[in-house]
């Protein structure tokens, strides 16, 4: 969707192509699937300007298409990927070619995987195309930022007209350019995805021996962060990395490393640290619950995997609230916008808009996404509603002197 808009927006002719009925009416009828800032007002620009157009229709818009981007997902299924998105889409637009047509994979896949792909195309079509590969960056919830804005671009294609077309196309898009193999861009996307899980991780192995050495970890980072050979980004200790992309492709390189009878240790460590910041939150939790929190009251902030995005894709707060749900705690949640989707998903807990009203007579606020809305509370207010002052803070936004002063129990995670 955002690339569509994007490119719609620099003056091309954009078709979006979905096999989901539902998806494409719901758009039509100005409504978007998901929740993501700016998005809604990019779309309807250039929606009524008719260059970004939707249809269900592969024989519409394939053969009439000088580019084309694939968008899929490419999801987890038993540590696995699952490419048969992946599959149905080339084969819808093989059999669909009139033209040679350029075909850029946006999706993650695995390295070197269009050699394979071309052969399968091949058995739908006689038309030439060639296949390359565009990686996305992007960052929910700064998705147009990061499209117009992007560090870099990676082109990966085999052949010169196909790279120098794809150069065309990002011309108004700033960042450095990387021209490459398709392989090579595959792997520069699970590698970068992959190294922002590792800092991650590390920052929440170092959090962790900052608790136990009285340190504290926002200072230890940004200390670490000022050599520039390490950056300030990617070290918020905390609960950890979730979302859509993260996880799977921190899960998808250790098994295709696996294939080539290699073990990604390194990735291993990174994903059992991850998990391992669950249960590191749940102890503190039941720590400051005074050792119990059986039939205690808890209220959860943010439920999206992160600020600004409705995803509950491997979203922190499904395994916090499960955890806290085997302990017997009576859990309330709130989140700004992810609550029509985490019911989806969550059972057993109450759902507050507002969370003043879900914080009257709890034992504790466990904060698990980082909502601004959630960073400006009213602590005086909040310590008169709660039965006992607790703050178990999950992503360290929270001011501990402050919060201590006034009376809280508070921790944050390696503070
Ligand atoms: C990620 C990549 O950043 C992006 O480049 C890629 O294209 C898609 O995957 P996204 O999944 O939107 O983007 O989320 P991201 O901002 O990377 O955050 C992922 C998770 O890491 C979130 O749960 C976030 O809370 C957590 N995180 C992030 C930390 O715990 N600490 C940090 O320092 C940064």
């Amino acid at each position: 969707m955002v690339t569509a808009a994007v490119f719609a927006d620099f003056k091309n002719e954009v078709w979006v192509v979905d096999n989901d009925e539902q998806k494409i009416k719901k758009i039509l009828s100005g409504k978007i699937p998901f929740y993501e800032p700016g998005l809604k007002d990019l779309i309807i620009k250039n929606f009524k300007s008719g260059r970004l157009k939707f249809t269900t229709d592969y024989t519409q818009v394939i053969p009439n298409s000088e580019i084309i981007f694939i968008c899929v997902g490419t999801p987890n299924k038993d540590g696995k990927i699952d490419l048969s998105y992946l599959y149905a889409a080339t084969k819808a637009i093989a059999q669909n070619l009139k033209k040679p047509t350029i075909i850029a994979i946006k999706s993650t896949v695995p390295p070197g995987i269009n050699q394979k792909l071309e052969k399968w195309m091949k058995k739908y079509t006689q038309t030439d195309f060639d296949l390359a590969s565009v990686p996305e960056f992007l960052r929910e919830g700064k998705a147009i930022e990061d499209t117009l804005h992007p560090c870099r671009v990676v082109i990966g294609g085999n052949k010169e007209s196909t790279t120098k077309k794809l150069l065309k196309l990002h011309k108004s898009i700033p960042g450095e350019r990387l021209v490459c193999d398709a392989a090579t861009a595959q792997m520069i996307k699970y590698g970068s995805n992959c190294f922002l899980a590792t800092k991650i991780s590390f920052a929440n192995s170092m959090a962790f021996l900052c608790d136990y050495f009285g340190a504290d970890v926002e200072l230890v980072t940004k200390g670490m962060g000022l050599d520039k050979r390490i950056g300030n980004q990617f070290l918020r200790a905390g609960l950890g990395y979730g979302g859509s992309c993260l996880p799977k492709d921190v899960k998808a390189l250790i098994h295709l490393a696996q294939e080539k009878n290699y073990d990604l240790k390194i990735l291993k460590a990174v994903q059992d640290t991850n998990e391992g910041q669950i249960k590191y939150f749940v102890k503190k939790t039941v720590k400051l619950c005074s050792g119990s929190v059986k039939n205690k009251v808890l209220v959860v902030l943010g439920l999206a995997f992160k600020p600004e995005t409705s995803d509950m894709r491997e979203a922190r707060s499904i395994d916090v609230i499960e955890e806290l749900k085997k302990k017997g705690a009576r859990i309330r949640v709130c989140d700004p916008v992810a609550v029509p989707e985490a019911k989806k998903i969550i059972a057993g807990v109450k759902f507050f808009e507002d969370p003043y009203l879900a914080l009257k007579g709890a034992e504790a606020l466990l904060l698990v996404t980082e909502w601004k809305e959630y960073q400006k509370l009213d602590f005086k207010k909040i310590k008169k509603l709660m039965k006992r002052p607790v703050v178990i803070d999950g992503r360290n936004i929270y001011n501990k002197e402050e919060l201590r002063k006034l009376g809280f129990l508070y921790e944050g995670i390696g503070r």
